[in-house]
């Protein structure tokens, strides 16, 4: 089978393609022979060297998949065999065949797509983190998403106008047209605009009940103190470190230094909250995370969730892939496809 590796941090050089010896599943475990496999912005920081505790290169990334059960190890149910499915994967997604412990493996919904199938756990299990299980985002409240274009943006923007929450986005500009067509409500080009003073204008110098920040260092900065009064701010990413190279190592260093350190007495004084999300540590937390996934299942079918894939690629165009990622293009999800 093939298989998508990182051979060691850097560009797009080191991605390769890699024959090796079809997979048996052990104990516990499922071979799932991939139609889809999702690509995330984790995957260009592991490439980048940016992402903090990466797989030990050289590694074949991918956190989800979605695709057909072909074998089952001895201790697994047998009527898995031929099901349609979607999997989070603890890497190794990007590849013809993953084993996938059986927890971790859901039924595909009959009328989603394998390449919306592997656009679906790893952008709406974040977005279900923190806008409902912790962050519990209320209809009479404002939502900043920023990078909303992305695929956790697009997946979050879902999940607030079902809530019946009042959406504000930062991206790129070219995103914007189709970004208004999602519903958004009010869409601001952080490339262009100062988004905070656009943000406070708009809210009549109240600011915004929660913000989703992906970015930290200094826009984290900038996200609290753009909240209001019971406002809170999710961080789940640190993209502003997301560049190659010895640029790279010095963007890391700024946005380390220029994360801010909050105290919980500034917290309680200021009716504010601050939360981090990181969903590839929660392997833990089965039955909440198959919970979230039942939510989001039923929200597929009463067709309020409706994952939107951007760009399909093959396994042979991973570099264009990644490049098209890194250059800020996609709307929604990226997919490989073997
Ligand atoms: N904590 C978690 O559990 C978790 C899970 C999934 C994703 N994440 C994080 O969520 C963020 C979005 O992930 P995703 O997979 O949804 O991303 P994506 O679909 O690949 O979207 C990436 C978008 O982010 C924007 N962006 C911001 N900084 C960028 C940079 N330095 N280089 C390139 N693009 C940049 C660009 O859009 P615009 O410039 O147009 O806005 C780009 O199109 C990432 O920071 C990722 O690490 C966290």
């Amino acid at each position: 089978m093939r298989r998508i590796v990182t051979r060691k941090k850097g560009g797009l050089e080191v991605l390769k393609i890699e024959e090796v010896r079809d997979l048996l599943p052990t104990s516990g475990e499922v071979r799932i022979a991939v139609k889809a496999a999702g690509i995330n912005f984790a995957d260009v920081m592991i490439r980048m060297g940016s992402y903090p505790n990466p797989p030990v290169y050289p590694c074949t990334v991918g956190y989800e998949v979605s695709g057909i059960i072909d074998k089952v190890s001895s201790d697994v149910d047998s009527s898995w065999l031929g099901k349609e499915v979607v999997a989070i994967t603890k890497f190794n997604g990007q590849a013809e065949q993953v084993n996938v412990p059986i927890d971790q493996v859901y039924e595909k919904p009959p009328n989603m797509s394998f390449e919306q199938g592997a656009a679906f756990l790893v952008n709406y299990i974040t977005a279900y983190q923190i806008l409902i299980a912790m962050g519990g985002l209320q209809s009479n409240e404002s939502v900043l998403i920023h990078n909303v274009g992305g695929g956790v943006g697009l997946a979050a923007l879902e999940i607030a106008k079902h809530i019946g929450a009042k959406t504000f986005g930062t991206a790129s500009g070219h995103k914007h047209a189709f970004l208004t067509k999602q519903g958004l409500d009010h869409a601001i080009d952080y490339t262009k605009q100062n988004w905070k003073e656009e943000v406070m204008k708009l809210t009549g110098g109240r600011g915004l009940d929660f913000v989703m920040d992906p970015i930290g260092g200094k826009n984290l900065k900038l996200s609290f103190l753009s909240l209001s009064s019971t406002g809170r701010v999710a961080l789940f990413g640190l993209s502003s470190a997301a560049v190659p190279g010895i640029r790279g190592k010095f963007e890391k260093l700024k946005m380390l230094i220029q994360t801010p350190v909050f105290h919980a007495i500034q917290l309680l004084v200021s009716n504010k909250g601050i939360f981090g999300v990181n969903t590839s540590r929660l392997w833990h937390e089965k039955k909440k995370i198959n919970h979230w996934v039942e939510a989001l299942v039923n929200g597929q079918k009463e067709g309020w969730i409706n994952p939107y894939v951007d760009r399909i690629f093959t396994f042979d165009q991973i570099a264009e892939a990644h490049q098209y990622i890194e250059s800020r293009k996609n709307i929604g999800k990226v997919v490989l496809v073997p």
